[in-house]
């Protein structure tokens, strides 16, 4: 069962898939509604959750950090206390590397690594990863906690580097890359998170967290390069704007706990990563099309005309 506020980036399209499979069904609802949470446990007999419910886009935390804490901490308390009352046997908290803040040049975050989160995104992420790990702690709840690299790959919401760089590519558009673009993020193709979640789901153990990365690090600049170069456009696109505020410089993540304890790997090797999502964004134009020629408008005006 999958329960989802289909807020800006929901979308039907991207189920179409699953849509016919005989254990999926939608629900469509909000996380911070206690009512409607507790409804679906009781109709659904819910014993496993998979919370990747979140606002997830830092520059739009930076515009309106409000919906943040309202979906990202309030939401998850609900979920929790749902979770809790109706027993379930398994909590699995999908969260973000940028929990732990900024590395310099070297050094890579661990699972022990001090939380120190720079962004009213990551400090939302931050609370929601401690409130899962007390109640795992306080009530014995099974709680489990991921934290992941940069995703990238099909159906990626263009307001995210990769996807907004190959759909401006293709339409002939600047690139806006922040600051000098020497920012380090360390990408990871989405399957490969979801293969290392089912194996956390089925494998981990609770009140642990587990660090899942690509080790796969790239500053900004050789990406938009690199995707230029595949797509065959120039790197005249590319455009230095104005920084984010309190832009983190790099994140590089050591996966070496769930590879030695539960013995996931990731499988793709970047380059054909990268050459199978904008594969997948040439066949599935009307897709983000769509996107771009509806609300997000609004947002990109937003976003880009003060930094010119
Ligand atoms: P993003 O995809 O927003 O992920 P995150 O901030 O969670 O790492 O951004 C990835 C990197 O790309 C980050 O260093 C900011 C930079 N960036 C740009 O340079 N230009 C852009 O238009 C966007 C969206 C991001």
């Amino acid at each position: 069962m999958k329960f989802d506020a289909f807020t800006y980036a929901g979308n039907f399209e991207n189920l179409t898939a699953i849509q016919d499979k005989k254990n999926y069904v939608f629900v469509k609802g909000d996380i911070c509604n206690k009512e409607q949470v507790s409804e679906v446990f009781r109709k659904y007999s819910v014993d496993t959750v998979v919370h990747f419910a979140a606002e997830s886009h830092v520059d739009r935390s930076i515009l309106g950090p409000a919906v943040f804490v309202q979906t990202n901490v309030v939401g998850t308390n609900v979920l929790l206390d749902v979770s809790r009352e109706a027993g379930i046997e398994r909590f699995l908290h999908v969260s973000t590397d940028e929990v732990y803040g900024s590395l310099g040049a070297t050094g890579y975050f661990t699972e022990e690594t001090p939380l120190h989160p720079n962004s009213p995104y990551s400090a939302s992420k931050a609370s929601s990863d401690m409130l899962v790990l007390a109640y795992q702690h306080t009530f014995g709840f099974p709680g489990i906690v991921t934290r992941c690299s940069n995703n990238y790959g099909p159906y990626q919401f263009p307001e995210k580097l990769i996807p907004l760089l190959i759909a401006n590519a293709l339409n002939d558009k600047a690139i806006p890359v922040y600051g000098d673009g020497s920012n380090v993020r360390d990408w990871l193709y989405v399957e490969d998170h979801c293969s290392a979640l089912d194996v956390v789901l089925h494998k981990g153990i609770a009140g642990e967290v587990y660090n899942i990365g690509g080790n796969n690090e790239w500053k900004n600049i050789d990406i938009v390069k690199l995707v230029l170069n595949e797509i065959g456009k120039p790197e005249s696109l590319i455009t230095f704007v104005k920084d984010r505020p309190g832009h983190d410089k790099r994140y590089a993540i050591d996966a070496s706990k769930i590879e030695k304890n539960l013995g996931w790997t990731p499988s793709h090797q970047f380059k054909k990563g990268i050459q199978k999502t904008i594969l997948w964004y040439l066949d599935n134009k009307p897709w983000w099309e769509r996107i771009l020629s509806g609300e997000y408008i609004k947002y990109y005006h937003l976003q880009y005309s003060e930094r010119e």
